[in-house]
């Protein structure tokens, strides 16, 4: 309907849905879907089996270790939850052989309407469920997971909380590793002392300004150490003039 916000759909195709579903009913991801921003439903790829046993996968087509998920199954199902809602999802698939899953690219899911993403197992995925479905293929790092199921929950977990409203506070996310190109500032909570080590004192000083001067000094300190790439990936955009200015102050 015209102008009521929908919440965003996020529909997961998975072997295993009883490994998904509980993470995304707990914490931030539970409280946005309670909220209504967000309705993320797990389906069983085995349930569109054709066969009386059940099966998505077989041996690989000339041989080789391992097993491979099979097109009908993976097919059928993107078609029926395709047809739970009008929108058009956009198809992702879980594959370390994906383009790497960055905040970049999760501000940019953030923005459409529905997902479906397709999680698999076993050595991999028959070819011809990228040739027909033509999704687009996420990595979230250079290792391989036994499925894609835990890849899954990382997406939409990033997704999520980019969701206006989402965090308690907004704000929160803006402040996130990453958003700048930036590591997060130390953070301190009570109490003062702990074993010797005390809360910095400018951070009890009130003093907002040198706050967040100091806040910012040791954002670009603790990126300099631990990310030196992402200062690299920085003075390569736009954002270099901001970085200066901070740096100076
Ligand atoms: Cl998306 N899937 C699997 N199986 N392994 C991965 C991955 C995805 N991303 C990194 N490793």
């Amino acid at each position: 309907m015209m102008g009521v916000n929908q919440p965003m759909r996020i529909d997961v195709l998975t072997l295993f849905p009883e490994v998904c579903q509980p993470f995304f009913a707990s914490s931030i991801l539970g409280r946005a879907g309670q909220a209504g921003l967000v309705d993320i439903v797990c389906t069983n790829i085995r349930d569109f089996a054709s066969d009386k046993h059940r099966s998505v996968d077989d041996t690989p087509c000339g041989g080789g270790p391992g097993m491979v998920l099979a097109a009908p199954p993976v097919f059928a199902a993107v078609e029926h939850v395709g047809a739970l809602d009008p929108r058009p999802p956009v198809r992702i698939l879980l594959t370390p052989q994906g383009e790497r899953f960055t905040h970049r690219l999760a501000v940019e899911l953030a923005q459409q309407q529905r997902l479906l993403l397709i999680a698999g197992h076993y050595e991999g995925f028959d070819e011809r469920i990228r040739l027909g479905l033509e999704p687009r293929e996420i990595s979230i790092g250079d290792y391989v997971l036994s499925g894609g199921e835990a890849a899954a929950m990382v997406v939409a977990d990033a997704v999520v909380r980019l969701l206006p409203g989402a965090l308690g506070h907004e704000g929160a996310a803006a402040d996130d590793s990453f958003v700048e190109n930036l590591l997060e500032y130390p953070q301190y909570t009570r109490p003062r002392d702990f074993r010797g080590m005390a809360v910095p004192d400018v951070l009890l000083s009130g003093d907002h300004a040198r706050i967040e001067r100091w806040r910012r000094q040791r954002q670009i300190e603790r990126t300099r150490d631990r990310r030196p790439d992402l200062l690299e990936q920085d003075a390569l955009s736009d954002q270099t003039p901001r970085l200066t200015r901070s740096n100076n102050g």
